[in-house]
């Protein structure tokens, strides 16, 4: 028997209860005797505390215990510096946790806090990212583990015989990753194990972390991530918070809730690097490419290496037969960047799709028709055939719902009224990557079945897609499968991150339901008759000797755009997407992560904007009222359409990933849109209205 469960708009499994405020996230289990602890950030930039007076804050009714470096539970050395908190009395950046204050209640705590006395030796700093940083050094890789520079053919001597040239320099501020719930921990310690419950992507990483931290057997941490309320690659690694809530509920020998406030997801959890990327094409007169360079710059902190792959975007985008890709960093005194949605390919998109745009108008070629024609054969680095290439196909496929054909590619050349009107495209793409998991398949005597995997869903409909592919695998309907994820006691899966979440669980969870049908094939009418049966796999071997062909999800983005003449205020009349991602298990949750990832470019066109202050070496704007982010009234009118692909090569429920995709040339299309319209050509991100202001009125 078999089901079609797979590309079904099931509501998420989970739907009602989050909308009725019953589902619990981190912070939100009744906890008998729980205390509250509230994080302490640095008051300078660089330097030494000498002092900490604890007194007045200890003063305070309510107020349990003061944690800092002098009188913290230790922490074995660990691989991860910045988790070693409360440690040692040095400050590395602004805002870096050196202090927790313990109370009975919330605001006990907080105030607590605010009494904290804490004297530095302070000593100076540097914050803010230029192209001639005399810092700058070449990472030995760069994130996760790509090759820091690239080079094929002869890149000068193509760039400089080629009839038509583009050099340009383009940059992108640092963004902050602002999920609705923040970093947050409710740790517990009983008879020497430790059970957290934690905001985070993934539990395995957080329980290895804990262990070695507090020197204890992985058996003995338990990590809940039952319902988490986004993440963007923020909560990708354990962070600060399940560390501090487990020291401070060591140290008060009960359960301590730590959660960050909003300022403080501003801080060291993460964000994405500035860029400041050169980018160098030359083609001929037909507008094929002849060489390609791409240069990165970006910063890392000096606590850890965090280097954005930026250029690796472009190392297999268009064909060329002279190519280079360069990535250089920057060590300053700021919180370590970390992942934010499409870490690399969503700054580097935002370059190369702008300067594509750029050399479509140099050469007079519509972009659309452009990208089609560098459209590479094979991987432009590896020379090996991609499992499937599906840029032309939503290229075509978004020019025509789009109605790209009838566009007078001249500058300016539409308005109503005040707005000048102009449309854009760009293309996307992002790894289709897998990594290995395991999960159990149960089959009860009720004929019911149950699927575990340590899953995690930051809001993405992972659990209701694993759901759906255990039926098929199962051969029953829905009805009758119950997936449990978001545990560390289930059969330990990787992080929701990568766009590698559905591949790669989807891919243990079906592994063990045919092992499972395997088993019960020798039991009667394929029901166990007494007591459960079980079959639980890894895929450790098989995402091993996967090939090692180019793989990778597509799209073209297009976006039409309307700009004030007056006042430079620009609007997004129109966003649509067409996407190749493989398979799609579940439409409604699929859409939701592609015009989520659109929308999330689109603030990242218009919006977003993390600005650093040198004098005080930390960010200016770090609250939702100072930093900008698109909100609904902003998206007037959004689509995310999928061509139909199937791709043998992936996995076995064909999936290349969807969370990233959507993100990755969102951007560069409206940028290239706000040209058409303008004339203007914005290099330097967000498009503010007084970059555009210098505009003169409509004649
Ligand atoms: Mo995503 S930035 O890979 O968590």
């Amino acid at each position: 028997m078999s089901t079609d469960a797979v590309g079904r708009a099931y509501p998420r499994l989970e739907g009602r209860e989050k909308v009725t405020g019953t589902a619990r996230y981190a912070v939100e289990y009744p906890v008998d005797g729980v205390t509250y602890g509230w994080a302490v950030p640095a008051a300078v930039v660089r330097g030494r505390i000498t002092r900490v007076d604890v007194a007045p804050a200890l003063a305070l009714p309510g107020v349990l215990a003061v944690l800092h470096h002098g009188n913290s539970p230790r922490l074995a050395p660990g691989p991860e510096p910045e988790l070693w908190l409360l440690q040692e009395p040095a400050v590395h950046y602004r805002g870096q946790f050196i202090a927790v204050v313990v109370a009975t209640s919330l605001e006990a705590a907080r105030e607590g806090a605010r009494l904290v006395r804490i004297d530095y030796d302070a000593g100076p700093h540097s914050t803010v990212l230029t192209a001639d940083h005399p810092g700058l050094y070449r990472p030995d890789q760069v994130n996760p583990n790509y090759a820091t520079d690239t080079a094929e053919g002869d890149f000068d001597a193509g760039y400089a015989a080629a009839p038509v040239r583009l050099d340009a320099t383009y940059r992108t501020p640092a963004y902050h990753n602002n999920p609705m719930e923040p970093h947050a921990t409710t740790a517990q310690w009983q008879d020497g194990r430790l059970l957290v419950h934690d905001s985070s992507q993934g539990a395995v990483p957080v329980q290895a972390a804990l262990a070695e931290l507090f020197e204890l057997p992985r058996e003995s941490v338990r990590v809940i991530t039952q319902h988490v309320g986004g993440g963007f690659g923020s909560k990708g690694n354990p962070k600060a918070t399940v560390v501090l809530a487990a020291l401070a509920a060591r140290q008060v020998d009960r359960p301590v809730r730590l959660a960050l406030t909003r300022q403080q997801v501003f801080g060291p959890v993460g964000y994405r690097t500035p860029t400041i990327q050169r980018v160098r094409l030359a083609a001929d007169a037909d507008g094929r490419l002849t060489a390609i360079c791409h240069d990165s710059i970006t910063q890392t902190s000096t606590i850890r290496e965090f280097a954005e792959q930026v250029a690796v975007y472009t190392r297999s985008m268009y064909a060329a037969p002279h190519r280079c890709t360069t990535h250089r960093l920057a060590r300053l005194d700021v919180p370590t960047p970390f992942w934010m949605r499409a870490p690399g390919e969503c700054p580097g998109a935002y370059a190369l799709e702008s300067a594509m745009d750029e050399l479509a108008s140099a050469v007079g070629i519509d972009p659309v028709e452009l990208r089609i024609r560098n459209d590479p054969a094979v991987d432009p680095e590896l020379g090996q055939p991609f499992t499937s290439r599906n840029l032309v196909a939503c290229l075509r496929e978004g020019a025509r719902r789009f109605g790209w054909a009838d566009r007078d590619p001249t500058p300016r050349a539409r308005s109503d009224g005040r707005w000048l009107i102009g449309t854009g495209v760009a293309g996307a793409s992002y790894p289709a990557r897998a990594r290995a998991s395991a999960a159990a398949a149960t089959a009860r005597p009720d004929g019911g079945f149950l699927v575990r995997i340590d899953a995690t869903d930051i809001g993405t409909g992972a659990r209701t897609a694993l759901w759906q592919v255990a039926a098929d695998a199962l051969g029953v309907p829905p009805e009758r499968v119950e997936i449990q994820i978001g545990d560390s006691d289930l059969p330990p899966a990787g992080v929701a991150g990568g766009s590698m979440g559905t591949s790669s669980w989807s891919w243990a969870v079906i592994r063990a339901c045919e092992a499972l049908r395997e088993r019960l094939r020798e039991t009667p009418a394929g029901v166990p008759v007494d007591g459960e049966v079980t079959a639980e796999v890894n895929t450790a071997d098989e995402v091993r000797e996967q090939s090692a062909l180019p793989r990778y999800a597509y799209g073209a983005h297009f976006a039409e755009v309307r700009v004030d003449a007056d006042t430079g205020e620009v609007r997004v009349n129109r966003l649509l997407g067409v996407f190749a991602a493989g398979r799609v298990v579940n439409p409604t949750t699929a859409r939701s992560q592609f015009i989520g990832g659109m929308t999330m470019g689109l603030s990242m066109a218009l919006h977003e904007e993390g600005v650093l202050d040198e004098r005080y070496g930390d960010w200016v704007n770090h609250d939702l009222a100072t930093y900008h982010i698109t909100g609904c009234a902003d998206v007037e009118r959004i689509e995310a359409h999928w061509i139909d692909e199937q791709d043998g090569e992936l996995n076995p429920a064909g999936v290349k990933g969807i969370g990233e995709i959507g993100i990755v040339g969102t951007a560069a299309a409206i940028a290239n849109a706000v040209h058409h319209a303008t004339g203007v050509r914005i290099r330097d991100l967000p498009i503010r209205l007084d970059k555009l202001i210098g505009l003169s009125p409509l004649a």
